[in-house]
């Protein structure tokens, strides 16, 4: 678990995963530069007004010639005329390149998202990417498409300013930037905090969402066990708690835009008195002081906004790590790339051994298992045997951490994905059926699946009653499918393995939900399609069992018999208790003693 803690982790303003990011700008670089100009003239606009004014006081005002108002008025026009095109424009640029990278970004943080191992996604809560996806992706959108220009335009801006006054009437000048040194101070403390608050908030948001998706998903449960007073609680603590947060954070920025005003009109009223006394000593015009003035009070947002940006980098930044943290965990499973021809299907375990990264206990070790084409393993062992974990070796949901797994002679890892998925299909015990049609979820393995192979494969899995939902196949199924039983989604499941025609076909449990009767009749169906394919079926039952043309034993993490079924019945005690306890058990063997 990634730790998420409430402290920025960077000094200020040094940010390798936000620069990285540079890339999704390049396609917008001409626009981008446009924009960079637009915003440049802007500022000359803005600075150019208050001269002309100055020029028009001194000038025409002072001289009481009325004649030489006109000119000046219509320039003072213009320029401001220029001001409001060139924000208009600026803005008009700007919704390109923002949206592009957004989009850009999300993009590639799903298709991350989707080749990360298996491992990951159980380790990371959910909550905590959405909110990434989210929450982090806005906050880097907002900084590279606004915050950054203005940060830099302020700058400019400041500076230019500054120059300019120190130039009209220093004493003033060193006046005015005396009193900027408090706003830029607080407004870095203000920053600091700010940042600190702001991922705090960010974080409990996180929470709060994996709550609400845990609850959404374990619905069913928690009203099972009556427990929803109990979620409720806990939401409400989580929701109180962003509420404070973001409290604290209103709270913090409220004190600090007050303080904002203070400032500058103290400085204000100290310059018109100071400037009054110069223009009486003619050391200053009354234009200059109306320009002094008015592009003084033009200093304020910039400056005041330097921290306010300042925080937004920052916090663009903590977004980038959390963002680059996900997208920085290398998928474990990457594809290699060889193909196969003419894929046979000739799967063998060799010497393969599995352990999780975060225990000390092998799952599986030593595992030898040939499964010649077309022939189907039955993997038969207790609860925990390690059934599922030998089973998901063969897709890649994980990766041996010894030995290999090879089909046709190659090994898995050096296969590339295309070829493995159209050669192996998967069905589980617990499968996940998107929200998207039926049909949508059936061809997932397929897209070029015709008609009638749809209906086939809905044959073979027993799974006719799609064709009784409201809108038969184009029916929406709900997120994980809740709005169907377990054993109509396992149904869906096999119909949609069956369907990619694979040559090896991997079932884990896949039969485990259904009534013995249905049972038998998918048995039925399946035994044409294992006929053609290469099988594994992990089975409980010795019906299931029966399907098979042998049967290995998991214990303890290894294959301890490979056999026939009546073989193993026969010699392997542990074998008969395991498959004792299903009450068609007498009949199955019989069937095959006979
Ligand atoms: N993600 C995981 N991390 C650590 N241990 C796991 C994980 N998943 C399963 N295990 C352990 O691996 C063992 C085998 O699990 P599994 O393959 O699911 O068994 P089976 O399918 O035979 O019931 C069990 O002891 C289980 O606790
Ligand atoms: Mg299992």
């Amino acid at each position: 678990m990634p730790p998420d803690t409430h402290k920025p982790r960077r000094p200020l303003l040094s940010s390798n995963s936000l620069w990285r990011m540079k890339s999704y700008l390049r396609p917008y670089v001409t626009r981008l530069i446009i924009i960079w100009l637009t915003a440049i003239a802007g500022i000359a606009t803005v600075i150019a007004f208050p001269l002309i004014i100055e020029r028009v006081i001194d000038g025409p005002v002072h001289h009481g010639d009325a004649g030489g108002l006109l000119p000046l008025g219509l320039l003072a026009i213009g320029v401001g005329a220029l001001e409001a095109l060139l924000i208009l424009f600026r803005r008009y640029m700007q919704v390109r390149p923002v949206l592009g990278l957004e989009t850009a970004l999300r993009d590639d943080l799903y298709e991350h998202l989707q080749r990360l191992p298996m491992g990951f996604h159980g380790d990371w809560q959910s909550g905590q990417l959405l909110s990434r996806a989210t929450t982090d992706l806005s906050t880097i959108r907002r900084f590279l498409g606004f915050g950054m220009l203005f940060l830099v335009m302020n700058v400019l801006q400041v500076g230019a300013v500054t120059v300019l006054l120190l130039n009209k009437y220093w004493p003033l000048g060193l006046l005015v930037l005396a009193s900027v040194v408090p706003i830029v101070w607080t407004s870095l403390r203000f920053e600091k905090r700010y940042i600190r608050i702001s991922r705090q908030v960010q974080d409990e948001q996180g929470d709060l969402a994996t709550l609400v998706e845990e609850s959404a998903i374990g619905i069913r449960t928690i009203k099972a066990f009556g427990r929803r007073h109990h979620v409720y609680d806990r939401y409400d603590d989580a929701a109180r708690k962003v509420y404070a947060s973001s409290m604290d954070k209103v709270r913090l920025s409220a004190k600090f835009f007050s303080f904002l005003e203070i400032i500058p009109n103290i400085t204000l009223a100290l310059v018109v008195l100071l400037g009054a006394l110069a223009v009486g000593e003619g050391a200053l015009t009354l234009g200059a002081l109306v320009a002094f003035t008015t592009l003084m009070l033009q200093l304020v947002w910039p400056v005041a906004s330097l921290g306010y940006l300042l925080a937004m980098a920052q916090e663009a930044m903590t977004s980038a790590d959390r963002l680059m943290e996900v997208m920085d965990t290398v998928p474990a499973i990457e594809g290699g790339t060889g193909t196969i021809e003419e894929p046979r299907g000739h799967l063998r375990f060799e010497g393969v051994g599995f352990r999780f990264a975060d225990s000390e206990e092998p799952v599986l070790r030593d595992v030898w298992l040939e499964v010649r084409p077309g022939e189907t393993v039955a993997i038969v062992g207790a609860t925990g045997a390690g059934k599922t974990t030998l089973t998901a070796l063969v897709p890649r949901l994980i990766d041996p951490t010894s030995g290999r797994v090879t089909i046709d002679g190659h090994d898995v890892r050096d296969l590339d994905l295309k070829t493995l998925r159209s050669v192996v299909a998967t069905a589980f015990e617990e499968p996940t059926l998107f929200s998207m049609s039926v049909r949508e979820n059936l061809m997932l393995g397929r897209l070029d699946a015709t008609e009638e192979e749809l209906a086939q494969a809905i044959q073979t899995a027993q799974a006719m009653f799609v064709y009784d939902l409201p809108w038969g196949l184009d029916t929406r199924i709900g997120e994980q499918g809740l709005s169907l039983s377990g054993g109509q989604r396992q149904r869906l499941a096999l119909a949609r393995a069956v369907l990619s025609k694979p040559r090896v076909l991997v079932l884990d449990d896949t039969l485990s939900a259904l009534d013995a009767e249905t049972e038998a009749l998918v048995e039925e169906a399946l035994r044409h399609v294992l006929r053609e394919a290469t099988g594994i079926v992990v089975a409980h039952r010795a019906s299931t069992v029966l399907l098979a043309d042998k049967v290995a034993l998991l214990r303890d993490g290894t294959i301890t018999h490979v056999g026939q079924h009546r073989e193993l019945l026969a010699q392997v005690p542990e074998y008969r208790e395991l498959l004792a306890q299903d009450a068609d058990f007498d009949d199955a063997s019989e069937g095959a003693l006979r």
